[in-house]
């Protein structure tokens, strides 16, 4: 007779915690907005780096850092000991909660906003609180959170310009944040940093209790590669350093990352180009009768109503990918903003369905 095998009891934290499962097949070939990806491509720069440096004999090394902290601290003006390198924007918001999140802590969290900072603050047990986006414009309910921090705050994550609203909050909105949260740990995530150039990374030596985050995800091209940086004060990144699994980031994404930040023109071009892109991209929704929110990043939230999911699911039939945010803001659909060209054809297929 077979016994009957169960599986083992989850800790609490993992039973409770929401489910999160974007979806991570079918979109090879397909023009890719649903991601807020490049859309185009990294820095040429990069593959002749890798390339070069893709040998036989580095590959059972583990990875060194040296270069690649020496060149990241040049590049964003802070000490090597000012922040780590991180697998992706997804290891510095862990390696952070780790640090300072325990079982049943207050954490502050905006909705709606990247799904990665519920899932990481869950995960440690921590409690989180959410509060919304204000309904009417989207902007940051800065007085709502202000009246929310508790003394025993352990945690605040902030996408700045946030996803998938696009909107931001500006550096004395920040500073009240952090002079009224003092003994919580404060994250200013600058995924799309680079489409506002709003940045509180000048900040973290005036501020014990800010932490900045920074990816090569997103305007460099390199999601694929899950690289990004975390910074804050010399002594926060000790103790997050000791609480970071030494080897987390493989030697080609510390590779890559040292030729994409010497490609500042590359990256220069390719915001340009999204900006007015961006452009394109409200003109057209306006001139549909679509209404949409005001973006400070490389995508664009627009209400498709009842409309969103048939719309999502048709573009798609059509090669065109963009995200349903529905599920968080009736009606709202999200469209990542690549070339002129990608979306003149986003426009134009939409044009088709929309007014069929
Ligand atoms: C606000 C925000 N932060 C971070 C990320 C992802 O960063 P990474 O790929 O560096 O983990 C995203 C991706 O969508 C995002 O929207």
């Amino acid at each position: 007779m077979s016994k009957t095998r169960t599986a083992l009891t989850p800790r609490p934290a993992v039973q409770k915690m929401a489910p999160y499962s974007p979806p991570t097949g079918g979109r090879a070939g397909k023009l890719r907005l649903d991601f807020n990806e490049n859309t185009v491509g990294c820095s040429p720069r990069v593959i002749e780096f890798l390339r070069e440096r893709l040998t036989a004999e580095a590959l059972p090394v583990y990875p060194e850092y040296v270069e690649a902290m020496s060149e990241l601290s040049a590049f964003f003006g802070v000490a090597t000991n000012e922040f780590l390198l991180t697998n992706g924007t997804d290891e510095a918001i862990q390696v952070m909660i780790n640090t300072y999140v325990d079982d049943g802590d207050d954490v502050l969290l905006l909705h709606p906003s990247y799904a990665m900072y519920r899932f990481y603050a869950e995960l440690a047990g921590g409690e989180v609180r959410q509060l919304a986006y204000r309904p009417a414009d989207l902007s940051f309910p800065l007085e709502e959170l202000l009246a929310a921090v508790r003394p025993g705050t352990r945690a605040i994550l902030i996408a700045n310009p946030n996803n998938p609203t696009g909107t931001g909050i500006d550096l004395a909105g920040i500073r009240r944040i952090l002079e009224a949260a003092p003994n919580a740990a404060v994250l200013i995530d600058e995924a799309y940093f680079e489409f506002c150039d709003t940045t509180a990374l000048g900040l973290i030596r005036e501020y014990p209790n800010l932490f900045v985050s920074r990816t090569f995800s997103k305007v460099y091209g390199m999601a694929a590669m899950r690289c990004g940086c975390l910074f804050s004060c010399e002594e926060n990144v000790r103790w997050m350093h000791k609480a970071q699994s030494p080897y987390s980031v493989n030697m080609l994404a510390a590779l890559a990352a040292r030729a994409a930040v010497r490609d500042g023109k590359y990256v220069a071009n390719y915001v340009k180009e999204v900006l007015a892109a961006r452009e394109l991209a409200c003109d057209g929704l306006k001139r549909l009768g679509i209404p949409h929110y005001p973006s400070q990043a490389n995508f664009v939230l627009f209400h498709a109503g009842d409309r969103a999911i048939p719309i999502r699911d048709a573009l798609r039939e059509k090669g065109v990918l963009i995200r349903d945010r529905s599920y968080e803001i009736a009606g709202c659909v999200r469209v990542t903003i690549g070339t002129r060209v990608q979306i003149e054809r986003f426009l134009t297929e939409l044009e088709k369905l929309w007014t069929a």
